[in-house]
């Protein structure tokens, strides 16, 4: 027989609501508000996303508790899970750097900007300062140029004949020559003959079967005294400095030239006599 005196149990109890409560409720499941407890579902709301408003905790079991996620080692080295912000860094793919603008407001150029050519032009002045550095650095080592020493010793009188000796033709650039008679000075002795034709500069050649001097270049002619008869050669060739050193050896000084056509072959030092 049945106890008809045992008190039923009541039955959730279903309490019309407004709108606001139930979005209060569905936005904080777990601490609803005093009055949306005992608030039930408007019409048409999901009752699943309202459990503890529309619910009494013992018509619904409580939820188990969810695991703790994963940590997540970030790249500092730090472990973190996926709710910090190092582990959103590691789960989400790092997008490519966007190059930030560089051209300032007012930067109008068509081609590059402004700092593209504050760049260009500071290359081109760093160059042209490398090449003034170098070539001033090259102006304090000139070339050096190695001429033959302006004087020398070139024997005694004795050691030669008569006529023109070309032995320091070569090393000094001059011919030395014994005359019997001297044009100009009158006297038996020696002159000292420069080898550069005084056309064009070029070394004439001494041809002994003529007894002349002839330049190879443009055909001019020399007699031994150095006098010039032929070819484009407008003067004669030039005669140095020619005396007798301490010791009686003939000493050459090519640092100074004595010019027929300026009067200068009678100068005592532009023949030696012998
Ligand atoms: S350079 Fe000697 S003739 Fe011209």
């Amino acid at each position: 027989m049945a106890d008809d005196t045992k008190p039923e149990t009541p039955a959730p109890k279903i309490v019309p609501q407004t709108g606001e409560a139930t979005v209060a409720a569905a936005a904080s499941p777990r601490a609803p508000a005093a009055g949306a407890t005992a608030s039930a579902p408007a019409t048409g709301a999901n009752p699943a996303a309202t459990p503890h408003a529309t619910t009494t905790p013992a018509a619904r079991p409580p939820a188990a508790p969810r695991p703790p996620a994963a940590p997540i080692p970030d790249l500092a080295g730090k472990t973190t899970n996926a709710a910090s912000a190092g582990g959103a860094a590691a789960r989400v793919a790092p997008a490519p750097a966007v190059k930030a603008a560089t051209r300032d407001a007012d930067d109008t150029s068509p081609l590059l900007n402004r700092r593209a050519w504050m760049g260009l032009a500071w290359g081109a002045f760093s160059a042209a300062s490398a090449a003034a550095l170098a070539a001033t650095g090259r102006f304090m080592f000139p070339n050096v140029l190695n001429e033959p020493p302006q004087q020398f010793k070139a024997g005694f009188p004795n050691e030669y004949g008569m006529g023109v000796d070309e032995r320091w033709k070569e090393k000094f650039g001059v011919w030395l020559v014994r005359t019997p008679e001297d044009i100009e000075q009158h006297a038996s002795g020696f002159y000292s003959l420069s080898v550069t034709c005084t056309h064009l500069g070029c070394t004439p050649n001494y041809l002994s079967a003529e007894n002349k001097f002839k330049c190879p270049c443009h055909g001019s002619g020399f007699r031994t005294t150095g006098v010039n008869f032929e070819g484009p050669a407008p003067r004669p060739l030039e005669r140095t400095r020619i005396v007798l050193a301490e010791d009686g050896q003939i000493l050459v000084d090519k640092s100074r030239h004595f010019q027929r056509e300026l009067g200068q072959w009678t100068d005592p030092e532009a023949f030696l006599k012998a």
